[in-house]
């Protein structure tokens, strides 16, 4: 069995999300996706995640090809993840690149390129912009 294991924090669920969930389950048997949590979140991009952490885990747990998915607590436990699930591939996107290369002791590492022109930040602004 080959597992697949990714990571992110996929708020404000989008076309991105999916592209990236699929491609993953497609490399694999069972695919387990880390969620950042709200705290893990704030520490990495500066603001609060629009949905909860518990929201955001239950959305992409319904994802077609999402075996598992769990709470990512720090960006320094991935080791610890890939071996708690056995993965034998980590997926991330490429905004990622080279920045988890010291994890191909434990598997392979693969980063695929992002969907063009969207992003949970993209759609922040653009729904402020057209409120304001
Ligand atoms: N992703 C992707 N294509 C996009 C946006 C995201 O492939 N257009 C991937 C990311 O590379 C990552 C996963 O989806 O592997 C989760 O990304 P996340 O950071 O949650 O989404 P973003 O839309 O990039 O969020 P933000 O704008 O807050 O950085």
């Amino acid at each position: 069995m080959k597992t697949v294991i990714t990571f992110g924090t996929f708020d404000i669920f989008h076309i991105g999300h999916l592209n990236i969930l699929r491609r993953a389950s497609e490399m694999g048997d069972r695919l387990v996706v880390g969620i950042s949590s709200d705290r893990l979140n704030f520490n990495k991009k500066q603001r609060h995640p629009v949905y909860p952490q518990q929201q955001r885990m239950a959305i992409v747990s319904q994802i077609k090809g999402v075996d598992e998915v769990f709470l990512e607590e720090s960006l320094e436990k991935k080791a610890e993840y890939i071996r708690q699930f056995s993965a034998s591939v980590l997926v991330m996107g490429d905004d990622w690149a080279g920045r988890f290369d010291h994890l191909q002791t434990l598997c392979k590492v693969c980063y695929l390129p992002r969907t063009p022109s969207i992003s949970t930040t993209s759609i922040i602004e653009v729904t402020r912009s057209q409120i304001i």
